[in-house]
């Protein structure tokens, strides 16, 4: 069983203050929940003690990145380890705003997600095409390199702690999303390209990220390759966050 999991992105955002009064919210509501979503809440990493004890165990908590040590002289990173010494179940990992603004290459995403599931904590591996790539034909197979070479350091035992994450660059903080339809294709390209590579495919969490809101997501989440999303602005607006929680259907 593959798990469904609704993710929330803060990006550069937030506050104490929004920490308490969103997380509180959603650890309120996410108890009530009944169609098996796992919520993940994934702040500024210097938030990370605010949302843990806010959530009260309701929600799983993640950081946005992780450097490529495990410990040492790099000024301003944090390891997985130290994340998961914090109480973290979740990365990110590969971000297209890393990828763009950071310069972070695959070769990279490949190193983070060793150390990440050599942790114990589950990488959430982030792949997705510009527009460019898109209109010019190229969305499936540049999602697939990223795939294959982002996750080619993960071993046969350690596929249980990997979710992938397929946000269209082109559908980031823009208001327009994948039609459901398109989601679900690349989606379905992805798992193959995941049992190409010997993984266990059907097992693996695939989600959708992208300008994911209240009123899109109850069509991106009935779609049998679309196991949750990753959201961003949405999430940090605690009604609109749980609205989409409760769009996952309780049947998929
Ligand atoms: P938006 O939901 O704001 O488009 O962001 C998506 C995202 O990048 C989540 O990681």
């Amino acid at each position: 069983m593959r798990r469904k999991i609704v993710a929330g992105n803060w990006k550069m955002n937030g506050s104490k203050d929004l920490s308490e009064k969103l997380v509180g919210y959603v650890q309120a509501e996410a108890g009530s929940l009944d169609n098996g979503v796992e919520v993940v809440i994934i702040p500024p990493a210097i938030y990370i003690r605010d949302v843990l004890r806010q959530a009260e165990g309701a929600v799983s908590v993640g950081v946005q990145n992780v450097g490529q040590w495990q410990s040492g002289a790099y000024t301003g990173e944090i390891s997985s380890e130290m994340a998961k010494d914090a109480g973290c179940d979740y990365v990110l990992v590969g971000h297209s705003e890393r990828r763009q603004i950071f310069g972070e290459t695959d070769e990279l995403v490949a190193e983070k997600v060793a150390l990440v599931v050599a942790s114990g904590l589950t990488a959430i591996v982030c792949v997705g095409e510009t527009l460019e790539e898109r209109e010019s034909g190229l969305a499936e197979s540049v999602v697939a390199s990223q795939v294959r070479l982002g996750l080619s350091a993960v071993s046969p035992g350690d596929w249980k702690n990997i979710v992938l994450a397929y946000e269209p660059v082109w559908a980031i903080g823009t208001g327009k999303t994948a039609t459901a339809e398109d989601a679900q294709a690349m989606h379905a390209s992805i798992r193959s390209v995941l049992k190409e590579m010997g993984a266990p495919a059907e097992e693996i969490s695939l989600l959708y990220g992208g300008s994911v809101k209240a009123d899109n997501a109850a069509a991106l989440f009935s779609e049998s390759d679309i196991d949750g999303g990753l959201i961003g602005g949405a999430s940090l607006d605690a009604k609109e966050f749980i609205s989409i929680c409760r769009y996952f259907p309780a049947s998929s």
